[in-house]
């Protein structure tokens, strides 16, 4: 396979850390730039982070000392640089909108864990596994910016990483109408450790910015199709979220209650979960679990601590499957916010445009 060299936007964050992390032995892509604000600009990787670390493994020996550029005065000589870039940046929507199509016009293509464009109509919004095909937004997009190669496309949010894959295989053929569900998410997800968040410990706190909303209309997207220059997404299924942060250092957990058109099986749900494979298995991607959904018969699992890892931290593992007296079933499910959520399901995204020529 060709290799291709890569840039992190935000590479001193949370989400930036794990993509160094996990672009350090990655067999296509190679870390040429590691870019920041301009506070970190100048500085090596190892002292603009400092004493930030939060990975469980060291930072990689070839990226200590990489100078760190600044992520938005040096487009022109990054895009230079490099295949295409990832970007994970706390900035202001309008700021990061501005940020990644500067990246784009500058014909440097931009794979986004940011929320900023997760709405423009002709940015796809993908999960390999379940909507591959939005990719073909593209082309819509770049006569829009006036680009050959430029463009944004971006991975949804964290939260809904593990009830979406859950649910997605059910709707062909038993109509998933309605979905109740209560997430319940890690500080990694706020960017943060026990360290440099001490109140969290032993705490539940009811309210994430914003993740609600997100949490019910992200899935509309990744469920809609393209209808000329965009992606128009769907009415159905009915999703209503509730969003707690809990003392938790990685992985994001789901309890989900769903209603069908056709009440399927327990054994039907089961079958249908275990088969559930896509565009992402079918290429043989790098970073593709083999299985993408692991069910667990035994009532105490999945646990965050026990399955957040499994294959690499890129599958979903479901349990606790059972009828509801309120909806058809309810069950849980959960998957890794950092890897599977951000930072690995931004790399196999980056995985299924190269693979499907977009980065040529
Ligand atoms: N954490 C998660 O699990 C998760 C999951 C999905 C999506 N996300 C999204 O990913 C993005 C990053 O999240 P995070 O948790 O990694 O945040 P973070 O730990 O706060 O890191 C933010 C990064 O943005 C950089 N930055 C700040 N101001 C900048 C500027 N003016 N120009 C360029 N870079 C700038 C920071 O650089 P300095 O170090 O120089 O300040 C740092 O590298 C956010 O949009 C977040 O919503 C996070």
């Amino acid at each position: 396979m060709k290799q291709y060299n890569v840039g992190i936007i935000g590479a001193t964050g949370m989400v930036g850390q794990r993509f160094a992390t996990i672009l350090e032995n990655h067999p296509w892509f190679n870390v040429k730039v590691l870019a920041a604000s301009e506070r970190s600009a100048g500085k090596t990787y190892k002292d603009a982070v400092g004493d930030r670390w939060a990975m469980t493994v060291p930072m990689p020996k070839d990226m200590e000392d990489m100078i760190i550029m600044d992520a938005d005065n040096d487009v022109e000589k990054i895009a230079g640089m490099v295949d295409f870039v990832f970007c994970a940046v706390n900035l202001t929507k309008d700021e990061t909108k501005k940020l990644e199509e500067k990246y784009a016009k500058a014909e440097c293509p931009v794979v986004s864990n940011n929320s900023a464009n997760r709405h423009t109509p002709d940015v796809p919004m993908v999960i390999p596994e379940i909507n591959a095909d939005h990719i073909k937004v593209i082309d819509a997009q770049r006569k829009r910016l006036g680009t050959k190669r430029g463009f944004v496309a971006v991975k949804s949010n964290c939260s809904l990483q593990s009830y979406v894959p859950a649910l997605y295989p059910l709707d062909a053929e038993f109509g998933v109408e309605d979905v109740l569900v209560c997430t319940y998410q890690a500080i990694s997800g706020a960017g943060k450790t026990f360290d440099t968040w001490p109140e969290m410990m032993d705490n539940v706190i009811p309210y994430i910015g914003g993740e609600e909303e997100k949490s019910e209309k992200e899935p509309l997207k990744i469920w809609g199709e393209i209808k000329g220059d965009e992606i128009v997404p769907a009415t159905k299924p009915h999703f209503t979220a509730q969003c707690l942060r809990v003392a938790v250092t990685d992985g994001h957990m789901a309890a989900v209650f769903v209603r069908f058109k056709n009440k399927p099986s327990k054994e039907q749900i089961l079958e249908k979960w275990e088969q559930f494979s896509g565009r992402a298995q079918e290429l043989e991607l790098p970073s593709a679990p083999k299985q993408f959904i692991y069910y667990f018969a035994e009532d105490n699992l999945p646990q965050t601590k026990l399955q957040r890892n499994l294959e690499g931290g890129m599958a979903i593992s479901c349990g606790r499957l059972r009828e509801d007296t309120q909806y058809d079933y309810k069950f849980v499910c959960l998957s890794h916010n950092t890897l599977r959520g951000a930072a690995g399901g931004a790399v196999l995204l980056a995985e299924l445009l190269c693979a499907e020529g977009y980065m040529d």
